[in-house]
């Protein structure tokens, strides 16, 4: 497919290179038109090497082949980002000052745009009638990811994941001018139709100043596994993603979360109305205690600075202690609630003693364990777990591919929401 990738003047700019990546990597073909003010944060150079093709932001460039027409025109689909404040107020005015705006204007397929701004700027009148104007024409305005700005503030106002982008487009992508096949009846007796399933997944990142963050090596592998094999068990997913190396499937619901207070409070309102809550994210259990507005420095004449770090609520738990104080009858008591548990084991105890006592601590319904170490789990296509009940039940060992684990775990999944016998 054609595609045009818009560039704002914001310093989100520089993560868009991922999101080229990803559709040049799915086969797409970009033409990438930064603004004019866009070239300062990343230059046309890596747009040129990045998508194998010609970036200019003139009309006055290529006349000869009517760029500022033919490009919009022969777009399959055009996604801005990051959509600065100026970029929504030009577009919904119908301006036409540069070839982005000249595209956008000759636009005949969808339009999508991924705004990245200060809080304040995204939440002013005259920014929210601009995109309540675009959204009345039809053209998709994502709403941006709260979190981390630029400076010492944070709110509403950060660019939406790549992942997260490159989900959006890629639905909007899908032909709706070809015969549409005859979507088979959804069988209702599909062991989680009806249901709906919140799966956290990725590792979650604490930031230390506005460039570092404390990570871990989690791949949001399993994760989207686990989220392919709900959704083919008939449920309504919705993916709570951290930082994934890999891009969440299609037809599910995606929240972007960067940290573990931001996972917190997408998973808590998640709760509400999910029928079955798996955590298999890694979140982590520390944040830096500070965080510094500005990059630290490296200085000869202080002594180098130590991270102090404060716990992060546990959010397993707090989900499990959520439910299990709501009222009998409330669709909330019956949820059921997966934990996963990543040992290493250290000599002292075996990691099964560890895993139980963890599922105790935790309260959870069932506790997937897997061991892990530098070489096993993590970003890798394989994984061996065994999943441990808190009625107590045999612990059930599966290995295989993260597919065959999710399929296992989601199938174990559906035997519990099944079985007559009480959970708790
Ligand atoms: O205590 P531990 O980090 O080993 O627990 C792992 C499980 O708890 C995972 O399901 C993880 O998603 C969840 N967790 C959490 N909140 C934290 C730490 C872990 O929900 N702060």
């Amino acid at each position: 497919m054609r595609i045009v990738l818009g560039v704002g003047g914001g310093i989100a700019a520089y993560k868009v290179a991922s999101l080229l990546r990803l559709f040049t990597e799915a086969g797409h073909n970009v033409t990438v038109i930064p603004t004019e003010a866009s070239t300062r944060f990343v230059g046309t150079a890596t747009w040129e090497a990045l998508s194998g093709n010609p970036v200019s932001n003139s009309v006055f460039d290529g006349v000869h082949q009517v760029n500022h027409v033919r490009l919009g025109h022969e777009a399959d689909l055009i996604v801005v980002a990051p959509a600065t404040a100026d970029l929504l107020a030009k577009a919904a005015a119908g301006q036409a000052g540069d070839l982005l705006t000249n595209t956008l204007l000759m636009a005949s397929g969808p339009v999508l745009y991924a705004p990245a701004m200060h809080t304040e700027m995204w939440q002013h009148a005259a920014t929210q009638a601009n995109v309540a104007t675009l959204r009345s024409r039809g053209v998709t305005v994502l709403d941006p990811a709260v979190g981390r700005l630029t400076g010492a503030d944070s709110g509403p106002g950060r660019l939406p994941e790549p992942d997260a982008i490159f989900a959006a487009a890629l639905a909007l992508l899908q032909p709706t001018d070809l015969p549409q096949p005859i979507e088979p009846p959804q069988p209702t007796d599909l062991p989680l139709a009806g249901r709906t399933v919140t799966i956290s997944a990725g590792g979650t990142r604490e930031p230390l100043d506005p460039v570092r963050f404390l990570g871990n090596r989690s791949s949001g592998k399993q994760g989207v596994a686990l989220a392919i094999a709900a959704k083919e068990a008939g449920a309504t997913v919705r993916l709570l993603a951290a930082h994934m190396d890999v891009p969440p499937p299609a037809g599910v619901e995606v929240v972007p979360v960067e940290t573990a207070l931001e996972l917190r409070a997408a998973a808590l309102a998640a709760a509400a109305d999910s029928g079955v809550i798996i955590m298999a994210a890694a979140v982590a259990d520390f944040r830096p205690a500070e965080v510094s507005g500005t990059k630290i420095k490296k200085r000869d004449d202080t002594a180098d600075p130590t991270i102090s770090l404060v716990r992060n609520p546990d959010i397993l738990q707090e989900l499990v202690q959520l439910r299990d104080a709501s009222p009998e009858g409330s669709a909330r008591h019956d949820q059921l609630i997966v934990g996963f548990a990543a040992e290493t084991g250290d000599g002292q105890g075996d990691i099964l003693a560890y895993a139980e006592a963890k599922l105790r601590r935790k309260g959870c319904d069932l506790l997937v364990l897997n061991q892990v170490g530098t070489d096993k789990v993590f970003g890798q296509e394989t994984n061996a777990v065994v999943i441990l009940a808190r009625d107590g039940s045999e612990p059930q060992e599966t290995a295989g591919t993260k597919k065959d684990v999710a399929a296992a775990l989601i199938s174990r999944i559906g035997c519990e929401l099944t079985n007559e016998a009480p959970r708790r």
